[in-house]
């Protein structure tokens, strides 16, 4: 229970930290950047549940679920002109084919949509829900990061 709590914070706290950043857009880089840190805490979180590392619970499955969810609404946001040079690993193909990378946003946040409605409420009733639901978000990483992310 310690390790699913802790890991529930952390992703809490990842997502107060990208909502609290979303204010101020003088620095998109680094809040783009707090999002998809929010994004791997919770792939972190779900990938231990999937893998039996955390014991499952709804709410723990729920807590992914809903991070990947903010992140999935909020990212896209954070790319204006002028954001592509500096401290990031954004490939310039965002700003030279943003209609592609708006698609991985919209397929991120249509795979985000449909694992909420699966979750329900309480979250995933076992594990295996959670797979499902779950799933089709993790599928969504690395199309987006081939197409748009450099790694430096
Ligand atoms: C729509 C595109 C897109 C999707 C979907 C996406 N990412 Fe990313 N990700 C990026 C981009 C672009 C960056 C680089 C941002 C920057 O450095 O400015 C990034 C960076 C990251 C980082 C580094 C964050 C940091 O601290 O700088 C992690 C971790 C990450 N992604 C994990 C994930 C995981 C896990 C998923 C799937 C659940 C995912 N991403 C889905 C585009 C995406």
């Amino acid at each position: 229970m310690r390790t699913i709590s802790k890991c529930i914070s952390i992703v809490s706290i990842a997502i107060a930290a990208s909502l609290g950043a979303a204010q101020a857009d003088d620095d998109p880089i680094g809040d783009r950047q707090a999002i998809m840190s929010s994004v791997g805490a919770a792939a972190g979180l779900g990938g231990g549940l999937m893998k039996g590392e955390i014991a499952y619970s709804p709410a723990a499955g729920k807590a992914a679920i809903a991070a990947m969810r903010a992140a999935s609404l909020t990212f896209g946001d954070y790319f204006p002109n002028g954001s592509n040079t500096g401290d990031t690993e954004a490939a310039p193909a965002i700003w030279d084919n943003r209609a592609g990378f708006d698609a991985e946003i919209a397929k991120f946040a249509a795979a985000t949509g449909t694992a909420m409605e699966a979750a329900g409420r309480a979250g995933p009733a076992d594990l295996d829900a959670f797979k499902a639901a779950m799933g089709p978000v993790f599928g969504t990483c690395k199309s987006c990061h081939e197409g748009f992310r450099v790694k430096n």
